[in-house]
């Protein structure tokens, strides 16, 4: 939300309303607005931007000495090679290398203080209690490792990575001087011409992260920004390396480290730079037993050997969910249930944003507008229905007002008496930040004690509004003023943030999609008179004092000080200023932990740390289910607890477009559950562009349309083109549930991911190394979707047709026709998004219905699409969709070969649906390569003259089967399997075999 922040700072819309709120009576009364003054914080010059900066890459490097070789790889001491050269801390002159051959594809390099004070253990030592620290496998050793590490000491101390297979040099610092520094560290890797780097989320870039970026990380309230750094922190870079057309290779680097930091992408190298911390750097070799290396496998190597599996989500997590931030009561959000039902638009879980609560305070009622008990029963008539209810959690706590008596909130006395709050080193208090309800604090979640509290706070709120999952919002931590701002001031709560809200009058918002105008010009009329009204009531109105800044210059390492809201090193945060504590919880607030650790080592963690609490809390609330919560701030292992929504974006194309390659670096950081705000949060959308979006995120695996107040209403309902689109995009994605839930299966299990780049699947095409304009969902669906307006078609490309690959239509199930790398162009009317099916498929669909519980009680069919060989397989995962540790479940393995399909099962979980109708798409001779993989599937003239069906133990007489054979487009379908299988689809194996 800070969006609006630096938005209306900047154009001076500031500050000329005083600040207005509801009273619990729902009157409006004007409330004390914070001075804008507090916001003042120097404005400051990136280093990256300075030209008066100090090189780093001049001070004087290492010597390494004693080297001691070990089981698992080496240790050695790195002595300084020469005077401090102080660039932008202190420079620390003893350090210890261990280098670890930790596994066959994992290289781990260690560089740490030798001698490290234990006050100090935070600043330097990433606990790996909190975040997963991968250690030796016991067995590998430096000769059975794919990777080998070489090092020098001419003229300092430097290294490089080798795949020991090809002798590929895959990270070398050779060249450069590695700084360490208490406030800094710096190494820089050599990279090869144009290289192919990809991840450091997160980030909204292009998919390719190019040889010309800086990413910063630096958990910030900024909303979308593009290039900056914005919510979160995933320090994994996977790079691919084409060397010839047949052959790529790939590895991953990740950087085990929480602090701010900066990456440098440039022409020849990458510079890593942190604010503290140490290096912890794992290099994954992405290779496979046979050699070859991956993509995909690095990208399961860096989950199954680096952050942990991501979590398994609850089953009915994959439906439709509806947010909106400005739904003003009960009627309102019944209206929307209504809406969708009477629109015939599936809906499976409703959020609410602010709105519910009193003030803006966590955990509270308004009663006004969202009364008990009569809310309760409306969350109680939509679990009736299958359908479930999601709230909004911010992650600062109100701060009652001590001056008066009535003003008492729970949540933060409780805490208050258990001292679990962050601190404000200077007074020895609580740090007092600002946030929607005023002054607020944050909990301290390296604290035990904290956990206990956050989970009573949750479980006792459950009980007026039973929510099946939780949002947590804010959790950079964001606060709007500089420092503890409400210290000597808490009698002013509830106090206005000192800029204008979403929703304060003359705040609505009037901006359109690009393209709006040409589409609706009656409308585009309309908003740019209301818009020029609402500018002319606002020069009227009383104008507050601009904020004051002033401009300061980096600061100088102090010797034996660390300068913690100023460091000497300034990141390119994007926050106006780029001081590290705008908008942000300050870096020198401090932890309750023996050792006082500072949000400064601690910042980019908090995010991390309320998911993971609020995991726990809800485990507590619901024994042995699957926890549900979406964060905003996420770091390297989130996934494991939590799902990721992608902030505040906006309602426009680019946006839209923007969300693909954030979301496929959301699957290179293993956190799967990843949606944007479909629709555009930030502003008002349109019809169409609203219904490319609902398309496009039908393919994302967490599938939300979310809007702020004081914009238009963008339910899919609410406009017919809309609904339409909606609806044939969602009938898509219900009929793929199973599908979507076996790609998780596989992310949980192996580190597989959901959605995909086409250069991940098509490793060998270098064409598709920049592509994310399509993407795949597993290895099965290819999306095309419209990125632009006011146009009916889309281009697209198949990749592999060269290669006897073969691609059908979602919707006809004809096969394409396309030559290798040609951009086909595809119709696509508004509401249609374009879908195709890979060959060598077999996937398990189910009849799309308005719930997922619905859906999850149709039988199921199988669509069987052939490759090149007239060959396809498949597989689908089965159990109870809710429990954390299942009784059973089921694997189900498809195969079709020689006109024949085959499924059978592994494990015991009980699916009750028949299997009903079976589809084969591809029975016709392929329509690219005329000889197909290997020439000889030529397919079938016409249909099959008899069917033999062997299910269980029995063999069935197929006389009643009806098939309806295509031949025009080699489709046969075939149904009447259920009177076979009614015993529930996979509870015997099938052989299904015709013969022609
Ligand atoms: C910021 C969140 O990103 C947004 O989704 C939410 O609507 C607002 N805060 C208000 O709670």
């Amino acid at each position: 939300m800070q969006l609006y922040y630096s938005i209306f700072w900047c154009t001076a819309l500031l500050g000329r309303v005083k600040g207005q709120s509801l009273t619990p009576s729902g009157t409006e009364r004007v409330i004390p607005t914070l001075s804008p003054q507090v916001n003042a914080l120097p404005s400051l010059t990136p280093t990256i931007l300075d030209s008066s900066a100090p090189n780093s890459q001049h001070c004087p490097g290492y010597k390494a000495s004693n080297l001691l070789e070990n089981d698992y790889g080496f240790t050695a001491d790195l002595m300084i090679a020469g005077d401090n050269c102080q660039a932008f801390g202190n420079d620390i002159s003893h350090l210890t290398l261990e280098v670890s051959y930790q596994s066959k594809q994992r290289l781990n390099v260690r560089i740490y203080p030798t001698h490290i004070a234990p006050e100090q253990e935070s600043w330097y030592i990433l606990p790996s209690n909190i975040v997963d620290q991968p250690e030796w496998d016991g067995q590998t050793t430096a000769s059975s490792s794919d990777l080998s590490l070489e090092w020098s000491n001419d003229p300092t101390f430097q290294f490089r990575i080798i795949r020991n297979n090809n002798k590929e040099e895959l990270f070398s610092t050779y060249g450069h001087v590695i700084v360490y520094e208490d406030q800094f560290l710096e190494l820089v890797t050599n990279m090869i011409d144009d290289y192919n780097v990809y991840g450091l989320a997160e980030n909204i870039h292009d998919f390719w992260l190019s040889n010309n970026h800086t990413q910063t990380f630096y958990a910030t309230d900024a909303g979308n920004t593009v290039d900056g750094n914005v919510y979160s922190a995933i320090p994994f870079y996977q790079e691919t390396r084409y060397h010839n057309s047949t052959d790529t290779t790939s590895h991953g680097v990740y950087a085990r480290n929480a602090h701010g930091q900066e990456w440098l992408l440039r022409e020849n190298g990458i510079t890593y730079r942190t604010l503290g911390g140490s290096f912890d750097l794992y290099f994954y070799s992405g290779q496979k037993d046979d050699g070859s290396s991956s993509a995909l496998e690095t990208i399961a190597q860096f989950h199954t050997q680096g952050i942990g599996l991501p979590a398994m989500h609850m089953y009915w997590t994959l439906g439709f969910h509806q947010a909106r931030w400005g739904w003003e009561n009960i009627s309102v959000l019944q209206e929307v249930v209504d809406g969708y039902r009477n629109a015939d638009v599936p809906l499976e879980c409703l959020w609410n944003d602010l709105d519910i609560y009193d003030l803006y305070r966590d955990f509270t009622n308004n009663e006004a507008t969202y009364p008990l008990p009569e809310f309760t029963r409306f969350i109680e008539s939509l679990h009736a229905n299958n359908q479930h209810y999601v709230p909004i959690v911010d992650s600062n706590i109100y701060v009652s007002n001590p001056d008066n008596e009535s003003d008492t909130y729970g949540p933060f006395e409780r805490g208050a008496d258990l001292e679990l709050f962050i601190r404000d080193p200077t007074t020895g208090g609580f740090y007092y930040g600002d946030n929607w309800p005023g002054f607020s604090v944050w909990g301290d979640f390296l604290l035990p004690a904290t956990q206990q509290w956050w989970s009573k706070e949750i479980i006792d709120w459950h009980n007026g509004t039973p929510f099946d999952g939780i949002w947590i919002d804010l959790s950079e931590a964001s606060s709007f003023c500089a420092g503890s701002c409400g210290y000597g001031r808490l009698t002013e709560n509830p106090i206005h943030p000192p800029f204008l809200l979403p929703g304060d009058p003359l705040m609505f918002d009037y901006n359109y999609p690009e393209g709006f105008n040409v589409t609706n010009a009656t409308e585009a009329a309309s908003a740019t008179a209301a818009s020029a009204s609402q500018s002319s009531a606002m020069s009227a109105s009383p104008v507050l004092p601009s904020p004051t800044t002033t401009t300061r210059g980096r600061t100088e390492p102090t010797p034996g000080v660390r300068n913690l809201n100023f460091p000497p090193y300034v990141i390119n945060n994007v926050q106006a200023g780029h001081a590290l504590g705008k908008s942000a919880i300050a870096p020198n607030a401090t932890h309750n932990n023996q050792y006082n650790t500072t949000e400064y080592d601690w910042h980019n963690l908090f995010g991390y740390q309320i998911s993971n609490a609020t995991y726990h809390a809800l485990l507590e609330l619901f024994p042995g289910r699957r926890p549900f919560t979406v964060g905003r701030s996420v770091f390297a292992g989130s996934g494991k607890t939590t799902g990721h929504w992608g902030g505040d974006n906006t309602s426009t194309w680019g946006s839209m477009f923007l969300s693909i390659s954030q979301a496929l670096t959301m699957m290179m950081s293993g956190i799967p559950m990843f949606g944007a705000d479909t629709c555009g949060f930030a502003r008002n959308t349109d019809f169409q562009l609203c219904s490319r979006w609902m398309e496009l995120s039908a393919f994302f695996p967490f599938y939300r349309n979310h809007n702020v107040k004081a914009t238009i209403g963008q339910e899919a309902y609410r406009w017919s083109s809309v609904a339409e689109a909606s609806r044939r995009a969602m009938k898509v994605r219900y009929s793929l549930l199973t599908y979507m839930y076996t790609l998780f299966y596989y992310a949980h299990t192996e580190g597989a991911t959901v959605m995909r780049a086409l250069a991940w699947e098509f490793p060998n095409d270098v064409s598709l190394r920049k592509t994310y304009a399509q993407f795949m969902l597993g290895p099965s669906i290819l999306v095309t979707p419209v990125l632009e307006p006011n146009v009916d078609t889309v281009r697209g490309v198949f990749p592999g047709v060269g290669e006897g690959e073969r691609w059908y239509d979602w919707y006809s199930l004809e096969e394409v026709r396309a030559g290798p790398g040609e951009n086909v162009t595809m119709e696509a009317p508004l509401e249609h998004i374009n879908v195709h099916v890979r060959g060598g498929s077999v996937i398990a669909l189910q009849q799309p219905r308005l719930t997922v519980e619905e859906t999850k009680n149709t039988s199921y069919s199988l669509l069987v699409a052939l490759d090149g060989d007239g060959k396809a397989s498949g597989s689908l995962y089965l159990d109870d969709g809710v429990s954390l540790v299942q009784e059973a479940t089921r694997l189900v393995t498809f195969s079709y070969a020689d006109n024949c399909l085959a499924y059978s099962s592994e494990g015991s979980y009980h699916a009750a649906q028949p299997l009903d109708n079976v589809t084969i798409t591809g029975l016709g001779a392929p329509r690219n390569n005329s000889t197909g993989r290997n020439g000889l599937y030529k397919g079938w003239s016409s249909a099959p003259k008899h069917v033999s069906m062997q299910y269980g133990k029995t063999n069935h007489s197929t006389d009643t089967l009806h098939m309806n054979y295509d031949v025009g487009i080699g489709v046969l379908r075939m149904s009447g399997v259920e009177q076979y299988t009614s015993d529930g689809a996979f509870e015997g194996d099938m052989k299904l075999c015709f013969e022609e």
